[in-house]
């Protein structure tokens, strides 16, 4: 027997081989039994996955592929928030304590003035990818030239899309040069309205790819929305005043926080995941595609060549703290997740948003919020103290505390300073002995 055959034969006989024949046809339950048996896990690991909680096992099913149980992540609500105006309740999915807090402190200490937010709109970007082109600067012109043939082309993949004000607006052609040669890389610009809109623009990338491949004498290979979607920004401004947060030592530690970022990509990767501590919860909460955002994030972060910071921080002509922030935030509300994912919508009816850049502007205003704790908290206690107070409960449950045991050790940790693991378990002994 060779060698591959015998690792086969063995790991079938241990039951551990991932070859399961057929796996995606079987039902979640079904799936489970053998997933258990491979990994031998026990009744109670079982029936916990088993409990898919609020979310249709039909549905779960259809979401994704292979299913066999769902993962709860809390829903928490930021409150105080303030957006042009009208006052908003935030649902925000995140498994991290503190992060919810963080918000709710913000929006609590400029909650008069709020947060003032913009748009761009809603331009997203597909990209044609031709290679092999023998005359590139040539071939752009001749590709530019169909605008009009393009638009319709692209128009009549998605009347829906027309019907409701959005479709083709922009051309452009990029030549990039590589090891290989020049590519040439046709952008089609398409306003998708209310949609996230990757389907709608990878469909047109497609349609167009012969065409393109035709005028320009190359080869056509990628056909694929970018995630670095430029064209659909969403910004959020607001004052903080000295006053309000602590005096002018505050002000400038916040400030010089974000000189830090603005200036190192080591500090920067960090400021930006705080930020984007708010912006994937309420993303994820939506039932938006996180890896979309984030990925469109940081690449505008690095837009300049070096990778900085998504927020701004200045003193105003009044000595107060003005705080910024400008990021790709490509969300939708219909399509996806986002229209048959229950949380989604019952989180989306909390916002009330009925557009999709509505949203995009909470979740603007979301991150500079989020942004602004943690570079106050950074700047004078230290991010250590209030995230742990927050995080003893964690750590309490993770001692095995239950019920009115987890707030009691949670608390005790918490005057002890000592937010760990082997004291909350000597802890949680003290109060069971009690
Ligand atoms: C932790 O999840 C996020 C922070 O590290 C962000 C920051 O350092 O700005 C606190």
């Amino acid at each position: 027997m060779d060698r591959k055959a015998q690792t086969m034969t063995s790991a079938v006989g241990s039951n551990r081989s991932s070859r399961i024949a057929g796996f995606h046809k079987k039902s979640p339950r079904e799936r489970l039994d053998l997933v258990a048996a491979f990994a031998g896990l026990d009744a109670g690991q079982v029936a916990h996955l088993a409990n898919m909680g609020n979310l249709d096992p039909v549905l779960a099913d259809k979401l994704i592929e292979n299913v066999i149980g769902t993962m709860n992540i809390p829903v928490g609500i930021a409150t105080n928030m303030k957006i042009d105006g009208e006052d908003v309740l935030i649902p925000m999915a995140t498994e991290e304590s503190s992060v919810v807090a963080a918000v709710c402190n913000a929006a609590k200490q400029n909650y008069d003035a709020g947060f003032s937010t913009s748009v761009s709109g809603n331009l997203m970007i597909a990209q044609v990818q031709a290679v092999d082109v023998r005359d590139p600067s040539a071939a752009r012109l001749r590709i530019l030239e169909r605008r009009e043939e393009i638009k319709a082309a692209c128009d009549a993949c998605d009347p829906v899309l027309l019907s409701l004000g959005g479709g083709f607006r922009d051309l452009e052609v990029r030549l990039l040069d590589t090891p290989t040669g020049t590519m040439v890389v046709t952008h089609l610009i398409v306003d998708t309205r209310d949609a996230m809109g990757a389907n709608a623009v990878n469909t047109m990338a497609e349609k167009l790819a012969p065409s393109i491949a035709a005028w320009s004498g190359g080869r056509v290979y990628l056909r694929i929305l970018s995630n670095l979607a430029d064209r659909r920004l969403a910004r959020a401004h607001a004052v903080w005043k000295t006053a309000d947060i602590g005096g002018p030592e505050v002000r400038d530690g916040i400030v010089s926080a974000y000189q830090f970022a603005a200036a190192d990509p080591y500090r920067a990767a960090t400021h930006n995941k705080g930020i984007m501590n708010g912006i994937s919860a309420v993303v994820l909460a939506t039932g938006n595609d996180t890896r979309a955002v984030e990925a469109g994030a940081h690449a505008y972060a690095a837009r300049s060549g070096r990778y900085t910071s998504l927020t701004t921080y200045e003193v105003n002509k009044d000595g107060d703290l003005s705080a910024a922030i400008e990021l790709p935030l490509a969300v939708g509300l219909i399509g996806g997740a986002t229209k048959v994912h229950p949380t989604a919508r019952a989180c989306l009816a909390i916002l009330g948003v009925t557009t999709a850049e509505r949203l995009a502007r909470i979740i603007a205003a979301v991150g500079l919020a989020q942004n602004f704790s943690a570079l106050k908290a950074l700047a004078t206690t230290g991010i250590q103290k209030g995230h742990m107070a927050l995080h003893a409960q964690n750590i309490a449950m993770m001692a095995g505390a239950v019920g009115e045991e987890i707030d009691r050790v949670a608390r005790i940790l918490v005057e002890r300073a000592s937010v760990r693991m082997d004291v909350a378990s000597r802890v949680l002994e003290e109060v069971r002995g009690s």
